[in-house]
């Protein structure tokens, strides 16, 4: 469907969870409060947006976070987003610490592709930024994921006097692996705000520079507003989200999801509809029916954790015409509403107060 302002709106990205296990320090640094888990939207409710979503033209979706591996049977929300009838493509973004353990089973539940974010190749530098010694994991889930077949893309966000002598290393990576790697200006979003990026305009000349011969690649690569370039020699492209130096919004096509239920317009604003109110409005308190695993995990599931697993059926749960047509109205009135540009670099123009794992990126 499109907006006011004739954009095709046909991405949706979903938080799942606000809980990471690093600690970046432009993201969500040490001391975050957390909401408890029955504020968190379940699977069956993402499911149920993500039907009436897709009734509206909503077609691509991105699983995000905080970091969504380390919620429970996230591969299972996976495949049941791709069994969705009309859903055309399934992505996730991760940080990787988890991803040499979800890397096969996430492209056995049909995963269209997985972004890693990755601001360093540096150990001491990760540890500066994320506050954990994790490098060696990230590095493993992006060969993991490689090897599974999935097409990795590696998000970096410079960082003035940190790590923004690091973007020639990262780069490489893109050198001998089909990798895209794609530079993120930072956003005046959450602890965002306090950071000072790196411009991308002066990193592109600075690959140039470097690299002669680096073109535009016009090919697409994604549902994002990357800019892309190729590197002679290079397997990868480098692309670059330049937030603030480059205006993209008239090509945007995405709304956002928190995990709390509210559907977002545009990152710089607060403005949203709340989902959660349509889908709890009759009930105190929801109960999340647990999630079908495979037999075998079942198997162990029941041994470990002494759960019952509920039978298939159980998950589907029956079909709720008056719920669709409330979310989907909902959905609607949120493309509608969605706003011409952001304004991240005028005073006062970020009305958003939600750090960035509340919001997904
Ligand atoms: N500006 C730009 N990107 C950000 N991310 C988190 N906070 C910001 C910000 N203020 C990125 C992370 C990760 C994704 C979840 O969002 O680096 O790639
Ligand atoms: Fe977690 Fe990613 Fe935010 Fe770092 S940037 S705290 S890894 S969600």
């Amino acid at each position: 469907m499109k907006d006011r302002y004739g954009r095709e709106i046909d991405y949706m990205r979903i938080s799942i969870t606000e809980r990471c296990n690093l600690r970046c320090r432009y993201c969500m640094p040490k001391g975050i409060t957390l909401v408890p888990m029955k504020d968190i939207l379940t699977y069956e409710e993402i499911l149920e947006i993500v039907r009436a979503a897709v009734s509206c033209g909503i077609t691509k979706f991105k699983v995000t976070g905080g970091e969504p591996l380390v919620r429970k049977d996230c591969v299972f929300l996976v495949r049941n987003l791709k069994a969705v009838p009309g859903v055309e493509q399934v992505t996730l973004t991760t940080n990787g610490i988890l991803l040499a353990e979800y890397a096969e089973p996430l492209a056995e539940a049909g995963i269209d592709g997985v972004n890693i974010s990755l601001d360093t190749l540096s150990p001491e530098m990760f540890r500066e930024i994320s506050g954990f010694d994790e490098l060696p994991r990230v590095l493993e889930g992006i060969d993991a994921a490689l090897k599974a077949g999935l097409r990795v893309k590696i998000n970096t966000v410079l960082q003035k006097g940190m790590n923004d002598t690091g973007w020639t290393d990262i780069l490489l990576l893109a050198q001998d692996k089909p990798i895209d790697v794609r530079f993120i200006e930072m956003m005046p979003i959450g602890f965002g705000r306090m950071m000072e990026g790196y411009n991308n305009d002066q990193l592109i000349r600075e690959i140039k520079m470097k690299y002669p011969g680096t073109k535009r690649d016009l090919a697409v690569h994604g549902n994002g507003p990357a800019v892309y370039y190729s590197i002679p020699g290079f397997k990868g492209s480098v692309g670059f989200i330049s937030a603030i130096h480059e205006k993209f919004c008239d090509s945007c096509s995405r709304l956002r999801l928190t995990c709390q239920g509210k559907l977002k317009f545009c990152l710089c604003y607060e403005d949203a509809v709340d989902l959660m109110c349509i889908l709890r409005q009759d009930k105190n308190e929801w109960q999340e029916t647990p999630f079908q695993r495979p037999p075998q995990e079942q198997h162990e599931a029941q041994h470990q954790e002494q759960i019952q697993a509920p039978p298939r059926e159980q998950f589907q749960r029956p079909p709720q015409p008056q719920l669709q047509t409330q979310l989907r109205n909902a959905i609607r009135e949120a493309i509608l509403r969605k706003p011409k540009a952001h304004r991240f670099s005028e005073a006062d123009g970020v009305t958003e107060q939600k750090i960035m794992t509340q919001i997904g990126g």
